[in-house]
């Protein structure tokens, strides 16, 4: 039984094409039919449909994709919106390839995911760095502070580029930073790859689109209960070319989108829409009394809470443990965890995400308290301070450009040598997740030398080639 499908065409397609009977002389060549070849290679084809001629006929008669994206627009209230298969690093990449020409200028917060950067890369758009605000208390990144937007538009971008919420939840002022871009008639573009369940709640922080954005990213299967990489893009045509943006989708999309995927954006859609404020403030109940029950074991704060920010400025249902504060490494939790069969969203040695959705049931938030509690205990050792400090202090020195750099022949050279040469890698400790070195910059004493000391210190080393850091991919 299902009660979302009545609403939710794509889904009620995908329902529909499994309970008719059916002789398929079409793609995919599984013809949901392998287990008859083998089981195992059955069970994992045999419930896949395309949307052409599985969600609707081959030609697309039916027009059941349209039907279901404007129900999405509506609901988030945008002039445009498209359901991607290849989720928000594909939606990253169609909208940043329709926004201008070669050689102009977009400005890019330096915490952008490098789906963000590859998109500058084949758009030949140059990015005009934005440094996110440092936390002081916590040490965590809360976004764009207005000075660095205004110094970033004097550079005259054709847009402005943002990742919100971040990845540990936290949120620029965006009421502030869209007006300002916006007296200068500069579309403001929001990644929020985690923040798909924005809006719908008295209690989360509103959506891009409700705060005047002019583009919202977000992958349905993050903090939305989609299938993998199924993810939005919405648009308002005011300061964007929604043609452009639609040949852009077009020209990245795959032709044979799956179907599963956008069936389950659009029953998400409809989740939302009839359940959303139920789901959600369950969602919100159980992770507060899950932090409570987890925290009143311990004397320092060992969560981010909503209260350490500015009023709205971060996501309530984000559970981020601050393992620096127990002076444990968060890479031997994770072990510990695993052991336990719990597998968490992301860990390095101060920081472990866990993500909670409104898939999750009381029991389960029970279970992992259960779990954690006596872990978190036997590894508590000395408070120490967070090491993310390299992140904030680096200043980017250009050597090239970035899609010169990422055309450029390469090498791989010893760690000893690599001062003074262009990096043809992005690298960016985690957390905090935002780029210390990016193509085409010049890898200096500081960032090689501070690159070394947070890998010593156990942090994450992101993106690059050789995360060991003995060596570094650097333009010939
Ligand atoms: C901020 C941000 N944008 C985009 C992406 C890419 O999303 P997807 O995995 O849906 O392609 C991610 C993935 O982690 C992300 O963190």
């Amino acid at each position: 039984m299902s009660d979302l499908r009545n609403s939710a065409p794509l889904l009620d397609a995908y329902l529909s094409y499994f309970e008719s009977a059916r002789t398929p002389f079409t793609i995919p060549g599984h013809k949901q039919k392998t287990s008859r070849l083998d089981a195992g290679l059955g069970s994992v084809v045999d419930s896949d449909t395309p949307l052409y001629g599985g969600l609707d006929e081959i030609k697309l008669t039916n027009k059941t994709l349209i039907k279901a994206e404007k129900l999405a627009a509506d609901f988030w209230g945008a002039d445009y919106a498209r359901f991607s298969t290849g989720g928000s690093t594909h939606a990253n990449q169609a909208i940043v390839l329709a926004l201008g020409a070669p050689g102009e200028k977009v400005a890019v917060s330096r915490t952008a995911h490098r789906s963000i950067l590859s998109a500058l890369v084949l758009a030949g758009l140059e990015p005009v760095w934005m440094s996110p605000e440092i936390d002081e208390a916590t040490g965590v990144p809360i976004g764009i502070g207005i000075a660095e937007l205004e110094r970033a538009l004097d550079e005259k971008p054709i847009a402005v580029l943002l990742t919100e919420p971040g990845y540990l939840g936290t949120l620029s002022d965006l009421p502030t930073l869209i007006k300002a871009a916006h007296a200068q008639s500069v579309p403001v573009i929001l990644d929020a790859a985690w923040g798909g369940h924005f809006g719908f709640h008295p209690e989360l922080p509103q959506h891009a689109l409700q705060l005047g954005a002019d583009a919202l990213i977000t992958s349905v299967h993050k903090a939305l209960p989609g299938y993998s990489a199924s993810a939005l893009l919405l648009a308002q045509g005011k300061y964007l070319n929604l043609d452009r943006i639609e040949q852009s989708f077009e020209t990245t999309h795959t032709t044979s989108p799956a179907g599963a995927p956008l069936a389950s954006i659009d029953g998400v859609r409809a989740l939302l829409q009839t359940r959303g404020t139920e789901l959600i403030s369950d969602l919100l109940k159980n992770v507060s009394r899950f932090k409570e029950l987890v925290q009143a074991e311990f004397a320092l704060p060992i969560f981010l809470y909503p209260s350490d920010f500015p009023e709205g400025r971060f996501d309530p249902t984000k559970i981020v443990l601050r393992v620096q504060q127990l002076g444990a490494s968060g890479v031997e939790i994770e072990k510990d965890l695993q052991s336990a069969g719990i597998r968490v969203e992301m860990a390095d040695r101060d920081t472990i995400v866990f993500l909670a959705t409104l898939a999750d049931t009381e029991a389960e938030f029970d279970a992992l308290a259960n779990a954690l509690i006596p872990i978190l205990k036997r590894r508590q050792e000395q408070r120490r301070e967070s090491a993310t400090a390299l992140s904030w202090s680096v200043v980017p020195q250009r050597g090239i450009s970035m899609r010169d750099a990422y055309f450029a022949k390469t090498e791989m050279i010893d760690a000893a040598k690599a001062e003074g040469r262009i990096s043809a890698d992005l690298i960016a400790p985690y957390p905090p997740g935002v780029a210390v070195v990016a193509p085409g910059e010049i890898l200096t004493d500081q960032i090689l030398h501070g690159l070394k000391a947070s890998k010593e210190a156990g942090v994450r080393i992101a993106y690059a080639t050789d995360p060991t850091l003995t060596s570094y991919r650097v333009v010939i």
